[in-house]
């Protein structure tokens, strides 16, 4: 995002600006190209950070692959021949010049609700973005999915056009959290379960499975949400890539790499206050009291403590502690209680090395034991895990275990 920043600037700076941009005020391009930071519109169309927004990353979806296309200046292959309507058109109703359907792996159901003048700013800075050719078909569904009508269904059971509507009855930093989060932000396309159509289902932020990871529970629920971090802890894991639980992974390492890392601290500690509060959540959807921690006599919790002494408290501490900034700490840690095993099952046997962000350059790693931890093994030490220190959450399978192993042999 630093040579993107640099890019961009430069591009203010030296490029013959089209009319519509040299119109508009430099504040307001400056103000839109911080804007597609907030959106994460790299994350998706930029593939070679060397052309940005030239499109080409591809997106497995419930349906099949879908690639990003190029959204630069571009007569030919990006948006140069749109117009504002245009745009404001996908960003609002996910209708693309001349008419076709777009598919909502692309988050305009999120980004409807952006107000005109941030669709307005960010067309405003995306003009000033260096034209690259690159031509990107971006349906590769197959047949019927690949059918663009099929969203008109889809859009009429799943998407709500509408703008962001600040709540009265809460503050402006509130506000501007529910905003950032609902729209720019569109931290419940991966936090939100889906249906089985792909779009957001109930149970908003109760964590869901996103190409092979799984964005966790960010709801209040202190047990497995992020209800136990303080808003600094919380900040400092969006800014930073880590805190003391956990270090962002996968999608989420992007998501900061790309995006939250570069947000500034009024809009991290509004985005905090917003999540932590549950406004804009139904109560006994988080509100829930923690189940009982299996007891220390279970042959599993027993095994997986010789386990966990030999193999694992060198670092991660005999107290589940962890050391600040180097080794997470497994006690009261939302992702160990979690319902979904998956990343736990995935870090033990696959190792970690979580994202390096400008605060935090270099990142330790978690070691694999794929090669000598057998899948009883590994299912009984993360069921000592999650019953110890605090922690109380359902036995691990040997066979989920299994499952990984052989969905991690086929990546
Ligand atoms: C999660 C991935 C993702 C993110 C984030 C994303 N897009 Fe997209 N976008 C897509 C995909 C995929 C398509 C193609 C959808 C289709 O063709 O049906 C698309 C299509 C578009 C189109 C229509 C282009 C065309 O030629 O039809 C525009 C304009 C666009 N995106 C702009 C943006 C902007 C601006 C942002 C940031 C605010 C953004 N996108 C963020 C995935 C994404
Ligand atoms: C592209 C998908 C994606 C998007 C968008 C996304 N997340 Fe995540 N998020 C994930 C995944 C996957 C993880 C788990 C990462 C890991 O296992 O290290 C995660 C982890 C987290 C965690 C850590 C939770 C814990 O208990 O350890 C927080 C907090 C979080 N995300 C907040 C957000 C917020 C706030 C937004 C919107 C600004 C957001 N995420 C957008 C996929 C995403
Ligand atoms: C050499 C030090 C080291 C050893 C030994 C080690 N870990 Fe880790 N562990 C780490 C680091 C570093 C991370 C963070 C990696 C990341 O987030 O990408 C981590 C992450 C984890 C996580 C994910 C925590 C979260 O919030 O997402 C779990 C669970 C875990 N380790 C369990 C274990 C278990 C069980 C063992 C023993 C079988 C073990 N670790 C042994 C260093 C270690």
């Amino acid at each position: 995002m630093k040579t993107l920043m640099g890019l961009s600037l430069a591009g203010v700076a030296l490029l013959p600006l089209s009319v519509w941009a040299a119109s508009t005020e430099y504040q307001d391009i400056e103000r839109g190209r911080y804007i597609s930071v907030l959106g994460d519109c790299a994350a998706c169309h930029t593939a070679d950070d060397s052309q940005p927004f030239s499109g080409g990353v591809a997106l497995e979806t419930p349906f099949g692959t879908l690639l990003a296309p190029n959204i630069t200046p571009d007569p030919d292959t990006g948006l140069g021949h749109w117009r504002y309507e245009d745009f404001k058109a996908a960003m609002t109703e996910g209708i693309g010049k001349g008419g076709y359907h777009l598919y909502p792996a692309m988050p305009y159901p999120s980004y409807t609700l952006m107000p005109e003048k941030d669709i307005h700013d960010l067309w405003s800075y995306l003009q000033t973005v260096t034209p690259v050719e690159n031509d990107v078909e971006a349906n590769q569904l197959p047949f019927p999915f690949s059918i663009r009508q099929v969203m008109m269904g889809w859009n009429w059971l799943n998407f709500d056009e509408k703008t962001f509507e600040p709540d009265p009855e809460q503050s402006d930093e509130i506000n501007r959290g529910a905003y950032l989060v609902e729209s720019l932000g569109h931290c419940g396309t991966c936090h939100t379960p889906r249906n089985f159509m792909g779009g957001e289902g109930g149970d908003k932020f109760a964590g869901a499975t996103i190409e092979g990871w799984y964005a966790p529970n960010i709801t209040p629920n202190a047990h497995v949400g992020i209800g136990g971090w303080s808003e600094d802890e919380l900040v400092e894991y969006l800014q930073t890539g880590g805190n003391r639980f956990d270090f962002a992974s996968g999608p989420m390492a992007d998501e900061v790499h790309h995006s939250s890392q570069h947000w500034t601290d009024d809009d991290l500690y509004a985005v905090a206050r917003y999540l932590l509060s549950g406004a804009g959540l139904e109560s006994d959807d988080w509100d829930r009291e923690p189940p009982e921690p299996l007891s220390e006599d279970n042959a599993q919790v027993r095994a997986g403590s010789h386990i966990y002494f030999d193999r694992c408290s060198g670092c991660h501490t005999s107290d589940g502690g962890g050391e600040y900034g180097i080794f997470p700490q497994l006690a009261s840690n939302p992702v160990v209680n979690g319902d979904n095993t998956s990343s736990l099952i995935r870090v033990v046997l696959a190792g970690s090395r979580p994202v390096a962000t400008d605060a935090k350059p270099t990142a330790p790693a978690m070691p694999s034991f794929a090669w000598n931890l057998n899948d009883e093994e590994i299912a009984s030490v993360l069921t000592f895990v999650r019953n110890s220190w605090g922690n109380a959450a359902a036995a691990v399978s040997p066979g989920d275990v299994a499952d990984m192993r052989e969905a991690l042999a086929g990546e």
